[in-house]
């Protein structure tokens, strides 16, 4: 076993538990948006930062396997405005903010993070409404990576793919022949995952737009 420490609460955790996973232990907060426990841990979108004591830069919590002795301060301040500063660029670049039910919503409340302050390009809105039960806004999608390994990893559906690099990246369904055309099984994982609504029953996404 390995003891360490988290916000000053000590936890015994087995070989290979994350910090995260020690923190949740602990009973303490740690911001995720890529991260799912049901899936293997990805560590795309940098906003579960934590500090740990002797480290020169804040450590990724869902990736980071503890060490015996460990000291993990999960408000440690750099780490927390890295955790701000990613979560306020991923809002920056969305063309309406996440409903807020979504996961991403409730992290940036959490955070604190008000009005993205940057004025920067947004993604230019590109609905897929062809599924009859899922909705795939291309343009709430943050490339969390979430869908993708949710259809491969729970489903064996590999109905979703991930697209394009840094601001242009997105997920594709059945390589873009749209959803209806995909291996999609209809088992809602996606969406169930999603921590922005970008997947999310079309009977909701009509609603809004009042069709
Ligand atoms: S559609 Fe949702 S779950 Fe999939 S990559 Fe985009 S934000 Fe993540
Ligand atoms: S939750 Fe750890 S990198 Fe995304």
């Amino acid at each position: 076993m390995t003891t360490v420490s988290v916000d000053g609460v000590e936890v015994e955790v087995a070989a290979g538990t994350t910090i995260l996973e020690a923190a949740q232990l602990a009973g303490r907060w740690v911001p995720t948006v890529c991260y799912d426990e049901r899936q293997a841990p990805f560590g795309a979108c940098r906003v579960c930062m934590v500090g740990v004591v002797g480290s020169p830069k804040p450590l990724p919590a869902c990736t980071t396997p503890c060490r015996d002795g460990m000291e993990i301060e999960t408000e440690e301040p750099t780490a927390r405005r890295v955790s701000r500063a990613v979560v306020e660029l991923v809002l920056s670049e969305l063309p309406e903010a996440p409903a807020p039910h979504t996961e991403l919503a409730q992290v940036a409340e959490r955070l604190a993070v008000g009005e993205p302050r940057w004025g920067g390009a947004v993604h230019r809105r590109d609905d897929d409404l062809r599924h009859p039960y899922l909705a795939l806004r291309h343009e709430l999608c943050i490339s969390c990576g979430r869908c993708v390994r949710a259809c491969d990893e729970v489903q064996g559906a590999f109905a979703l793919t991930a697209t394009g690099r840094g601001f242009e990246a997105n997920i594709a369904a059945g390589l873009d022949a749209g959803f209806e055309e995909s291996s999609c099984v209809s088992c809602g994982a996606c969406a169930d995952t999603c921590p922005t609504d970008a997947i999310s029953e079309i009977s909701l996404v009509k609603r809004l737009k009042g069709a």
